[in-house]
């Protein structure tokens, strides 16, 4: 049987990240965050990467790129550094969005996305980012856009961030300059929307696990 793709997308904050680690550990799948990749690369610019090498395709021989699939041992490595905590940066994160608009990074992060899902040795991967259920894997089991209010994402960033106006910047304004280039507000034909804001944490795991669970039934059914 072919490997059981889950694909999640959403905005910051809509608590896609800890909802789908979640997922995997249910499911007994293996995790990808696919944003960690975009942050990799907008970390290594900020090294000092020539942006034209973004732009001509050049990074993809220099970008040694590896992810852990587990969702119980999550790390980041950029050839052998670990760069797990670096890519969390409020620097990474004012300039990723720029580096996420090139479109010889984005088909790069497509197929980088294939090659890393298809060597995970779990029978289903859950992965999570913007153009997952849309541009990544439309064909995936399972496709579902994870929404919450903004009111509600500001309030969940603020957590994690300390200054408002911080995580203004890291919420409103990314997902603004973000949406530019791929739709994650609106669910495409056959992705379920699951909107968080009045569900808490496992609330939300709950309605996510059923949907999942109904989704890969059906496909398996067809
Ligand atoms: O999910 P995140 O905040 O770690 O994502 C970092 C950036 O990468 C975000 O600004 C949007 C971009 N991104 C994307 O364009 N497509 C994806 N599949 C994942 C992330």
């Amino acid at each position: 049987m072919s490997k059981q793709i889950v694909a999640i997308d959403g905005p910051a904050g809509s608590g896609k990240s800890s909802v789908s680690k979640q997922l995997a550990r249910e499911f007994n799948f293996g995790y990808l965050d696919t944003g960690a990749a975009y942050r990799a690369l907008a970390w290594l610019v900020l090294q000092g990467l020539d942006t034209r090498e973004l732009e001509n395709g050049a990074f993809e021989s220099n970008f040694d790129y590896q992810i852990s699939t587990d969702a119980d041992n999550f790390w980041v490595r950029v050839g052998n550094q670990d760069v797990t905590e670096a890519i969390r940066s409020t620097e990474v994160s004012e300039a990723v969005s720029a580096v996420a608009q090139i479109p010889t990074v984005r088909s790069f992060m497509k197929r980088k996305t294939h090659e890393i899902a298809e060597t995970c040795t779990k029978p289903g991967i859950v992965i999570e980012g913007r153009d997952i259920t849309t541009v990544v894997y439309p064909e995936a089991q399972s496709r579902i856009l994870l929404t919450a209010s903004e009111e509600v994402r500001l309030a969940r960033r603020s957590k994690e961030v300390s200054d408002a106006e911080n995580v203004h910047a890291q919420v409103v304004k990314r997902d603004a300059h973000d949406s530019k280039v791929v739709n994650f507000t609106e669910a495409a034909p056959g992705v379920a929307l699951i909107d968080s804001s009045d569900l808490d944490f496992s609330q939300t795991v709950q309605v996510m696990s059923e949907q999942v669970k109904h989704d890969l039934k059906a496909a398996h059914d067809v």
